[in-house]
């Protein structure tokens, strides 16, 4: 079972075209899966879900579809903060949030206050978000401990870097879901998906189904983690056999 799954909720824009509606129209019943991914992880006991909802990038699309993403946006976070609060869900959001408009901010504030004391489900919306963003800030970050005496440059090593970049008190994600058939990371979570498990389905985002991500968890559930080992030492850590096996002395 993953601790942690993390999902490019992708194929809105598809969704709509597919039915000569706009776009705002796909974003707007891509909510309804929102929903559904976190119902399925609070019923599966999965404990932590990011979800990128709007990376860095997308604040490149036409200002009406911006536009429309940051009303849903107010929406969404008016209507389900209560529901996320009865469901012990503690939400977070990760990425520059100083580029939403102040009321959204508020919003995005009001909505991580109260639901801080829960743990039962870490939600984390990733919004404004880059993963290069991320590490330039870990970096950033580094060099300002650096510069007022508290870190020496040797003492920079991947726990440090690790320590500063988005999550950094959660466990990596485990499994990585795309949506929309793409197959591409989009620049979501670099340095915290180094091994993550990927998966990938052409389903469109509003399309999305428990049967969907279930397949996804069978899949995940049938492949090996070997963090660069090899699979004897995955099957029976720190045995002779493991050594034996791999490494045959002469
Ligand atoms: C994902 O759906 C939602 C956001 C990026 C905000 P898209 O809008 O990218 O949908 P497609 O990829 O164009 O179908
Ligand atoms: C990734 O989807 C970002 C989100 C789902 C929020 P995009 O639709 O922006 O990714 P690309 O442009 O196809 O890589
Ligand atoms: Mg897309």
């Amino acid at each position: 079972m993953p601790k942690h799954v993390a999902v490019i909720m992708d194929g809105n824009g598809r969704w709509a075209a597919r039915r000569k509606r706009p776009r705002a129209i796909g974003h707007r019943a891509g909510a309804r899966a929102v929903n559904l991914c976190i119902d399925w992880c609070l019923e599966r006991g999965i404990g932590a879900l990011t979800l990128f909802a709007f990376s860095s990038e997308n604040w490149g699309r036409p200002e009406d579809e911006v536009g429309a993403l940051m009303k849903l946006f107010m929406g969404a976070l008016e209507r389900e903060v209560e529901e996320l609060d009865r469901r012990e869900v503690r939400v977070r959001f990760i990425g520059e949030r100083e580029r939403f408009a102040p009321a959204l901010r508020a919003r995005m504030d009001a909505a991580e206050a109260r639901t801080r004391r829960h743990g039962r489900l870490h939600l984390n919306v990733a919004a404004s978000y880059g993963g290069r963003q991320d590490i330039a800030a870990a970096a950033r970050a580094l060099a300002e401990d650096v510069a007022a005496g508290r870190l020496r440059p040797e003492e920079i090593d991947e726990a440090a870097v690790g320590a500063r970049v988005a999550l950094a008190d959660l466990p990596p994600p485990d499994l990585f879901i795309r949506t929309g058939g793409d197959l591409r990371i989009s620049n979501f979570l670099l340095w915290q998906l180094a091994y993550t498990e990927l998966w990938f389905t052409d389903t469109l985002w509003p399309e999305l189904d428990a049967a969907t991500l279930d397949r996804a968890l069978a899949d995940y559930a049938a492949r090996e983690r070997r963090f660069g080992l090899t699979s004897a030492q995955v099957a029976a850590p720190g045995t002779a056999a493991a050594t034996d096996t791999d490494n045959p002395s002469p």
